[in-house]
């Protein structure tokens, strides 16, 4: 009876991942169009840019997660998602690094997961301009382009790759600037991409040991957290506590760097206190 209810429930989560793989699919088809025409751009807030390729993106991925679990509710970042009160629901970013996407730089993604009631079930994250596509479902592990991927092994902070992200809006009242400064300072290096959902997948494939970004929206990070968790990476906030979907701040390692670059983050925000630049 156990066996079969693990099955069933093993079965489920294999329908909702394979529906996301679809679903990413066809929305990367509509990116990759847009792409190859100059892009027509419209302003959210100060840099927070919003293209033709999100919206019709995110109109493909709404309406076939719709058709496949019209019971489920889907928050989607352009709005058009729908809140049907049930456990499951789906975080969608139809285009993440859009400001790549709009001057031409192929750094850019789309990010699709399912939780239910917080917990996070399916992920997937695709780049369509390179054809990669990183996969999880909960206790199945992670995978790009169908083989398994795992975190790195570096283990020390000063050896490490990070990445990381600074927001589309308030820019100055986010104290990243300070956090991006020491770090590039004590380790390799930090890149700074532009797409946060492929930022996150980077760490789950051990391209990067560790991501942080502070203000990141749920449908920037729940694929990321999934595939990071799968791949057997940490996932938290800078007191250790776990990560919560929303969270002031995500600090995403490859496990073995989490503690030493983790007291760095907590000595930078002691020296900075809070820290909005000032001008
Ligand atoms: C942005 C990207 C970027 C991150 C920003 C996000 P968008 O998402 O993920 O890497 O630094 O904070 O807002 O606006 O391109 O979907
Ligand atoms: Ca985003
Ligand atoms: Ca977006």
């Amino acid at each position: 009876m156990l066996q079969r209810r693990a099955a069933a429930r093993y079965s489920m989560k294999k329908e909702y991942l394979e529906a996301a793989i679809e679903t990413a699919h066809e929305a990367g088809k509509i990116l990759r169009e847009e792409f190859d025409r100059p892009a027509e751009i419209a302003y959210k807030g100060d840099v927070d840019l919003v293209t033709q390729a999100d919206k019709r993106s995110e109109e493909a991925i709404v309406t076939r997660l719709t058709k496949y679990f019209p019971e489920h509710s889907i928050v989607a970042e352009e709005g058009s998602g729908h809140e049907s009160g049930s456990d499951f629901l789906w975080h969608v970013d139809p285009l993440d690094g859009t400001t790549n996407f709009a001057h031409g730089y192929p750094c850019f993604s789309i990010s699709i997961a399912l939780s239910q009631r917080g917990a996070l079930l399916a992920a997937v994250v695709y780049n369509p301009f390179y054809d990669e596509l990183f996969a999880a479902a909960r206790g199945a592990g992670a995978t790009l382009n169908g083989k398994r991927i795992f975190v790195s092994k570096v283990d020390t902070l000063a050896t490490s790759l990070l990445c990381t992200g600074f927001p589309v809006h308030k820019r100055l009242a986010n104290p990243n600037i300070h956090y991006y400064w020491d770090f590039t300072l004590r380790s390799h290096g930090v890149r700074r991409d532009g797409s946060a959902a492929l930022d996150l997948a980077g760490v789950a494939a051990g391209r990067f040991d560790g991501f942080w970004e502070f203000g990141l929206k749920p449908w920037d990070t729940a694929a990321g957290v999934l595939l990071i968790e799968e791949a057997g990476g940490r996932v938290s906030d800078f007191a250790g506590n776990p990560y919560k979907l929303g969270g002031a701040v995500i600090f995403a390692t490859n496990g073995l760097i989490h503690e030493e670059a983790r007291a760095v983050a907590l000595e930078i925000s002691q020296r900075d206190p809070g820290a909005p630049l000032r001008r």
